[in-house]
């Protein structure tokens, strides 16, 4: 990505396609004359009747005419009355031109800033939201068809129309650039199919990742579990020919190795259920069962590149969960690694069985808040829909922090309730310390609350992102399949966790 710095007024524009924002009323923008005598006074007619649309999210892609030869078109951005406008709703507008630069296959393009102001929001800002919107819109799904003839493009080059501070907007596109980057890796690793990434290719890219960004890492294989008797992600394992893995990551910012935050992903790489099997239709798409582990590395990703100062360990769990003679069964009792024993009632309740030994292991390497992040029930789409990531905590504090992130980057996270109730029922068993199913009535809570047994006292955050993680038709900021949700919210978090506690 080359980001061309200078600032350009329109007749010195040498890009092919200009974007502008329409809002209602374009009046109260400074350089609007500017653009008009540039553009030709047909313009404002276009926008009266309508042939220019205002309208919030509508697009105009128009060819130019005017004295700059070099612009074929302007793609006019309809933002509606910006006095409503949300930064959300930006984001999500620019998702949708970010769709039409992957359409015009277009390699640089320059933006007028100015015309996307709104109060409060600012050049900067713009820059920033442009460059995370465009950015996570223009993504598409790797394929493997071998009939296609479609060339790569990529949003390679931009330009800005701005009299502001040229090299503070360009560092708000870098930071933008960034964000949709590391969404788009999450993105691709939840679209990978289960045969092209085992817990072993897992733990490649985990290592490639630290390798780039200098983390510490620490990749742990089945005799390395065994050794320490992980028998949560162990068990999940035993019906598979795959091997799991456990991948730990660290980031120290700090001398000390103090305040660390832990990020826990479930990384089950296909979910065949077990011995409680999934229905043929239920089992399609369980490729996308380690979408926590792809936040989680997702968000290792922006903290490699902004380097903020706080300390992260991300612990991932990562197995497949298959059946064979060997594999584990519903009446099995297993020992978990922080030594609680589980009586198995539903093998395809395995995410809580791997996220177990995971938190344990995040506590052990220092961890002083956690939070988990997982495809962990069906349950959350019952109740919350495929928009919102249900989530539960025991400290409303680190909570309240962490729903402050999640409403600056738009990622929608509900709190559910977690009652003494429900967790006598997780440790109710005739034979063991907890069961690891409960019951089918509000089983996302039961999942959770599963979780939330091992951590203790730790500030901790679960987020089930079984609804969220996967799209099933395309919008505004992506395609259909892996959304990368969480990647913005958990850096976002992590970053202005920082500015608190230093
Ligand atoms: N991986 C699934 C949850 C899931 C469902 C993810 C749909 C994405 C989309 C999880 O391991 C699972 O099977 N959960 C069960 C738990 C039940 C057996 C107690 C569920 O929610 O049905
Ligand atoms: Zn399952
Ligand atoms: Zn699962």
């Amino acid at each position: 990505m080359k980001i061309v710095k200078e600032a350009k007024t329109f007749n010195q524009v040498d890009t092919e396609l200009l974007i502008v924002g329409v809002q209602k009323n374009c009046d109260h923008i400074k350089g609007w004359n500017n653009f008009i005598s540039f553009y030709g006074e047909n313009v404002e007619e276009w926008i009266r009747s309508g042939d220019i649309s205002t309208e919030r999210k509508k697009m105009t892609k128009i060819p130019y005419t005017g004295l700059n030869q070099k612009i074929k078109r302007v793609l006019f951005v309809g933002l509606g009355d910006t006095k409503t406008l949300t930064e959300n709703e930006l984001r999500e507008t620019f998702g949708l031109v970010g769709k039409q630069l992957r359409a015009l296959k277009t390699n640089n393009f320059t933006i007028w800033l100015e015309s996307f102001t709104a109060s409060p929001i600012d050049e900067q800002t713009i820059a920033f939201l442009f460059a995370e919107g465009a950015g996570l819109g223009f993504y598409q799904v790797p394929h493997y068809k071998t009939t296609s003839n479609e060339v790569d493009v990529y949003m390679d080059e931009v330009h800005f129309v701005t009299d502001g501070d040229i090299d503070e907007i360009a560092a708000s596109y870098e930071v933008g650039k960034i964000y949709a980057d590391a969404v788009n890796e999450a993105r691709s690793l939840v679209n990978l199919p289960p045969n092209l990434l085992t817990a072993t290719d897992l733990a490649n890219y985990a290592e490639q990742l630290a390798k780039q960004y200098d983390f510490e890492i620490e990749i742990l294989n089945k005799a390395d579990l065994e050794e320490l008797g992980m028998g949560g992600i162990l068990s999940v394992n035993k019906g598979s020919t795959e091997e799991p893995r456990l991948i730990t990551i660290k980031y120290q910012a700090t001398e000390k190795w103090e305040d660390v935050v832990g990020l826990v992903g479930k990384g089950v790489t296909y979910d065949t259920g077990g011995y409680s099997i999934k229905s043929k239709t239920g089992m399609v798409g369980m490729k996308g069962d380690m979408g926590g582990a792809a936040a989680v590395l997702g968000a290792m990703k922006i903290i490699g590149e902004l380097r903020p100062n706080k300390n992260v360990v991300a612990v991932i769990g990562s197995t497949d969960n298959m059946i064979s003679g060997d594999a584990f069964k519903p009446d099995d009792v297993i020992t978990t690694y922080s030594g609680k024993t589980v009586e198995v009632l539903n093998t395809d309740a395995e995410g809580r069985l791997v996220l177990a030994d995971a938190v344990t292991y995040a506590k052990q390497q220092g961890a002083n808040y956690l939070i988990d992040v997982a495809t962990l029930t069906g349950g959350v789409i019952t109740a919350l829909g495929y928009d919102k990531t249900g989530s539960l905590t025991n400290n409303e504090a680190f909570f309240d922090s962490f729903i402050e992130a999640s409403i600056e980057t738009g990622e929608f996270v509900w709190g559910m309730p977690l009652t003494e109730r429900d967790k006598k029922r997780i440790r109710k068993s005739d034979i063991a310390d907890l069961n690891n199913s409960p019951g089918s009535d509000g089983h996302m809570i039961f999942a959770g609350g599963f979780v939330g047994e091992f951590v203790g006292d730790t500030p901790w955050i679960h987020l089930d992102i079984a609804g969220t993680s996967d799209a099933s038709s395309p919008y505004d900021l992506g395609p259909k399949g892996g959304t990368g949700v969480m990647v913005r919210t958990l850096a976002t978090f992590i970053e202005r966790l920082g500015e608190q506690l230093n």
